[in-house]
């Protein structure tokens, strides 16, 4: 059976709405990834599962996100664009790599460690294979690369080492998937606390209208070195300044740069100007997105083609497993 070769695979979770850390660190990089490569785009709704959302909550949140997939500008003609949960295959998948995966693999991962902190024997297993069913996600589609922030690395190198051990033991059939990292550096967020994320309220959401956008932005955490406004301040620690290298043309960007160190420039005016900036740069998005509201079955569509598409691919690795690994096939 011919299928299509897969280049590029990522994921992203369906928890809550999306917000421009998101979009700067990974979406963007993703719609810009589908111009040259066949992509597939996954929205990981089985790991959302680890925390155990409110059903409705996670069904609502799965569709906002592919509706927001569809609104940044990706394709669902070139790009499959689908929903983990409905291709069968990857739980298979990951089932056969945890029993070639050793406890002690999992057990060094950061992001586990970090969320499941010194509750290890209380929180569910689903937490600890994680990273297991994450390599499933993208070796079940034999993909070379997959765009991830700096927090996956260590979860991408686990991914090749299954990979490896696989082809080891059973005979080659996986290619050794390779990182590659976004170009925006990890975003903060506004309180200036670490990564963005709508968990710590510090977000700003992709598809806010202009008043919210200038109502956080305004909230925004600057350098805190800048008490008064006379006092010159110091935009390389400003997270205000870091958002303005995404949001403002290159000439503003460096009138900000000289007014805050000479402190001709104040901190309202700079954050006025950059939630206009911002609001502009994302309303053709909201325009969109609020299109797509009127016509949830474009969404849809979009949904179950992708599927499909990833069905194929996903079955053919599948029955390749099944059959090295001495399943009926
Ligand atoms: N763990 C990833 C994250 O938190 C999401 C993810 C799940 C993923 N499966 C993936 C990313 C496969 C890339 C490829 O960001
Ligand atoms: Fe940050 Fe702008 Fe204030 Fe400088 S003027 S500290 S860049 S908000």
């Amino acid at each position: 059976m011919e299928t299509e070769k897969v280049d590029v695979l990522s994921g992203i979770q369906p928890t809550g709405e999306a917000h421009v850390g998101n979009y700067l660190g990974a979406l963007k990089q993703w719609v810009e990834m589908q111009e040259a490569r066949r992509c597939f785009y996954c929205i990981v709704d089985l790991h959302a599962l680890t925390t155990q959302p409110d059903p409705e909550a996670l069904r609502r949140a799965s569709f906002d996100l592919a509706r927001v997939f569809l609104a940044i500008g990706l394709d669902p003609e070139r790009s499959a664009l689908f929903l983990q949960s409905e291709v069968p295959g990857h739980a298979d998948l990951a089932w056969v790599f945890q029993c070639l995966t050793p406890m002690g693999e999992l057990q060094r991962m950061t992001q586990f460690k970090d969320k499941a902190g010194a509750q290890q024997g209380k929180v569910n297993v689903g937490l600890f294979t994680y990273p297991v069913l994450q390599a499933a996600d993208i070796l079940i589609y034999r993909a070379r690369e997959v765009p991830v922030g700096e927090d996956q690395v260590q979860h991408l190198e686990l991914a090749r080492e299954i990979a490896r051990r696989f082809n080891r033991v059973y005979g080659k059939l996986f290619p050794e998937p390779r990182a590659r990292l976004s170009r925006a550096a990890r975003i903060q967020g506004l309180d200036g606390s670490g990564k963005m994320s709508k968990s710590r309220n510090n977000h700003i959401p992709l598809l806010a209208p202009p008043e919210e956008i200038h109502k956080r932005v305004r909230k925004a955490v600057t350098d805190p070195q800048r008490l008064r406004r006379d006092d010159p301040g110091r935009p390389e620690v400003c997270n205000v300044f870091s958002l303005h290298g995404h949001f403002s043309p290159e000439a503003t960007v460096r009138e900000i740069e000289e007014g805050c160190r000479s402190a001709a420039l104040g901190c309202v005016d700079c954050k006025r100007m950059l939630a206009e900036n911002m609001a502009a740069a994302l309303a053709p998005i909201r325009e969109r997105a609020e299109a797509l509201d009127r016509e949830p079955e474009r969404v849809r569509e979009a949904l179950a083609s992708g599927a499909r598409r990833a069905r194929a691919v996903a079955a053919v690795t599948l029955e390749g497993v099944r059959d090295a690994v001495g399943l009926p096939v």
